[in-house]
């Protein structure tokens, strides 16, 4: 198992993301990526799947300390005793005494950012997670949280593919021990997958696209990748990324696709990106 290294957390670098999968689906794709190997599971309370998440989990017949579980508390959500409440919550549709990991789903231009971490802080001391940390912040966010929490954070989860430069926020996060885990890591197919810089390595290393880009991340110091899958054959694939390397000029032709600054979560609630 591929894990990185994280202030503590031991974080598979692939884990299967589950926004958009729903009920009986969500549950046996859950499954069967566990099954094929998946040790890491990303889920959010947003995600109005988490019951589902958690029969899956139960249902691959793995003990619980096995899986790397993830979930994050909406941005409406992160005012003191809210926070508590929704990881409270989560806990209880996910069926479990434990997050592996809880994230600020967002930052908020409303509750002070010290409330929300000192809430973080005191659901990881109330052993309601083994680890914390945040999504979507800027490089800015990123030194305010640190500064403000007492147990380290363990990652920033962003959106990361080779259509948008990150360096800013991946710095941010080595400097702090933190990994960087990607959101959207497949650009969400989109027309990433047949550009030369992607099927040309995937022609030479006998791979599909996707696992040429997936590989792109996990061969990047501190980056897991989420990648989400309404198929458990694409599943499976996705997680078959450890058996070839990229060559220096392939990772830096798939790295300068970033020219195209092209973000796809974007919305009115968003921090001022770096
Ligand atoms: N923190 C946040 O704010 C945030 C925001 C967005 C996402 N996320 C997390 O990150 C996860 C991943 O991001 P995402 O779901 O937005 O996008 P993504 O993983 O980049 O892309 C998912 C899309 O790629 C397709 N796909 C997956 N594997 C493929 C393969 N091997 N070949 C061809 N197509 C493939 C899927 O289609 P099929 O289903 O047809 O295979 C799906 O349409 C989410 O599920 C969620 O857990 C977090």
């Amino acid at each position: 198992m591929h894990r990185v290294s994280a202030n503590g957390a031991k974080i598979p670098a692939i884990g299967l993301g589950t926004w958009t999968l729903r009920d009986e689906a969500a549950s046996e794709l859950v499954e069967s990526a566990i099954k094929s190997g998946y040790r890491h599971i990303d889920t959010a309370a947003m995600y109005e799947n988490e019951e589902a998440v958690g029969a899956g989990l139960r249902a691959s017949g793995l003990a619980r300390d096995e899986i790397f579980l993830t979930s994050k508390i909406w941005y409406t959500d992160i005012a003191e005793g809210d926070l508590q409440r929704s990881v409270e919550a989560s806990l209880k549709r996910l069926g479990t005494d434990y997050l592996d990991l809880a994230l600020i789903h967002w930052p908020s231009k409303s509750v002070a950012l010290a409330d929300s971490i000192g809430a973080l802080n005191e659901v990881h001391t109330r052993g309601l997670t083994r680890n914390i940390g945040v999504s979507n912040f800027t490089s800015t966010l990123i030194e305010e949280a640190v500064a403000l929490s007492t147990h380290p954070l363990a990652c920033n989860q962003v959106e990361y593919h080779p259509f948008l430069n990150q360096d800013t926020v991946k710095s941010a996060c080595n400097r702090h021990g933190m990994a960087m885990v990607s959101y959207c890591p497949l650009a969400r197919g989109s027309d990433l997958f047949g550009l030369p810089e992607v099927a040309d390595p995937a022609q030479s290393h006998g791979k599909t696209p996707a696992q040429i880009v997936l590989r792109w991340h996990v061969q990047q110091e501190g980056v897991i990748a989420i990648p989400r899958s309404s198929n458990a054959e694409r599943i499976r694939q996705n997680f078959e990324v450890f058996d070839f390397a990229l060559s220096d000029d392939e990772m830096a032709a798939i790295s300068a696709l970033r020219e195209r600054n092209h973000r796809i979560c974007d919305f009115d609630f968003s921090p001022d990106w770096d």
